[in-house]
């Protein structure tokens, strides 16, 4: 049953938010949907909105820290060790399957290219990426192809996938960025929470506030569990447009690998009882916040990957799961280690910045261990590096 777009109970205080143009674009929207919008389109209008959403509308977004006025730091703009170790999982998936192809989704500034490049030189022949965002696509354009012309043959841009394609894809810190249906549990029954008008807003002034309808129809329930064990007011997020993504490629794909970097956990941890307020989260400024209504397309929505949602739906799409372990694993298992000086070398101010930076990707409170690798082949599944140790696809 598909139940109308229909504001039935707003459940938070309306907060405010500065005039601008995205507000009152999302505002005119929620108008013509009749006074609801759904969190999915809310997220995408916030942060994909040509010109005006935050990863399109010309912000730093990517960085080191607050002082270059960047909003968040990623794995790749960390260390280029980072790409050094995933290029080679990438070289040895290449090997199996068969191509010269890499195809990267959602490439940000561009630094995990220039590292894979770097790093692989000839054995790659065309490094495809695929970027909803306008203006992170001329940063790429810059820091790949003007600064280094020599790449300029291989380094294209794709707007949509073809409908059949080969190669190995890499994505990091992609998923998440997809947007994601938001569910309540009010005791009773599971609601979509979705975007509404408070009632102080104005056409100049647009003020946003939570609403919920009834669950539409193709959206699920986040687990077969019985509702009963989900505390009254919980919160989760459903993950059906980043499955639909990962199927996809999936689907479209003739040969190659896949392998996705991101923070998350397989959907037991994910849908635990426990875990009453999900993971929705904001980033401005290098800190968190809980509150997506609040300064629309001024800051990052992003909320944690469901792992095994990603499995099944690669599994679906006619992939094979190559594996799945912590990013601590992953790097290690691809060498990253062996990247660094030999203990006991004195080291100079640049080994001391490398190490420190090693130490975050790894480390189990920092990005290591929230942090997590699932890889995927189409066709025959091989022993790939990256899982040699320390796989968990059993705990998908
Ligand atoms: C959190 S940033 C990560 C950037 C980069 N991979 C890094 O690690 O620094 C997310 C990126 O994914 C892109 N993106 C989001 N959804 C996408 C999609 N469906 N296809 C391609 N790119 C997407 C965004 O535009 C942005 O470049």
């Amino acid at each position: 049953m598909s139940a109308p777009h229909r504001p039935d109970a707003a459940v938070a205080q309306a907060t405010t938010l500065p005039d601008s143009p995205l507000a009152r674009l999302i505002a005119d929207e929620i108008r013509q949907r009749g006074g609801f919008m759904r969190f999915e389109r809310y997220m995408e209008l916030a942060l994909y909105t040509p010109g005006l959403g935050y990863y399109s509308g010309g912000r730093r977004v990517l960085g080191q820290g607050p002082q270059d006025g960047s909003d968040f730091v990623t794995a790749p703009e960390m260390s280029p060790l980072f790409g050094q170790a995933v290029a080679a999982q990438l070289a040895q998936a290449l090997e199996v399957t068969g191509t010269d192809q890499l195809w990267e989704f959602g490439a940000g500034t561009g630094a995990l290219a220039e590292q894979l490049l770097g790093e692989l030189g000839d054995r790659i022949q065309r490094y495809t990426i695929v970027d909803l965002s306008g203006t992170l696509r001329e940063r790429q354009h810059e820091r790949l192809v003007k600064a280094h012309p020599a790449l300029a043959h291989k380094v294209v841009w794709a707007d949509t996938l073809p409908d059949r394609f080969e190669g190995v894809i890499v994505g990091n810190e992609v998923l998440d960025a997809i947007p994601v249906h938001l569910l309540h549990f009010d005791g009773q029954q599971w609601r979509e929470r979705g975007v509404t008008l408070a009632p102080d807003s104005t056409d100049a002034h647009p003020v946003f506030a939570w609403a919920e309808q009834e669950l539409p129809e193709g959206v699920r329930p986040p687990t077969e569990q019985p509702d009963s064990v989900f505390v009254p007011g919980t919160v989760v997020e459903t993950h059906g447009p980043a499955e639909a993504f990962v199927a996809t490629l999936a689907q479209h794909m003739d040969k190659g690998a896949a392998f996705f970097i991101d923070y998350g956990f397989p959907a037991d941890e994910f849908y635990h009882p426990q875990r009453t307020g999900g993971t929705l989260m904001c980033h401005q400024a290098h800190r968190a916040d809980p509150d997506p209504l609040d300064q629309v397309g001024a800051k990052d929505i992003t909320t944690h990957v469901n792992f095994t949602g990603v499995a099944l739906a690669g599994q679906e799409g006619g992939w094979t799961v190559l594996g799945y372990t912590s990013q601590a694993h992953f790097l290690m298992n691809c060498g990253l280690l062996n990247l660094l000086p030999p203990p006991g070398d004195t080291l100079n101010a640049a080994q001391i910045k490398a190490t420190a930076a090693v130490q975050k990707l790894l480390g189990e409170h920092e990005m290591g261990e929230l942090f997590k690798v699932v890889g995927f082949v189409k066709g025959d599944w091989f022993d790939a590096l990256g899982f040699s140790r320390g796989d968990r696809t059993h705990l998908l």
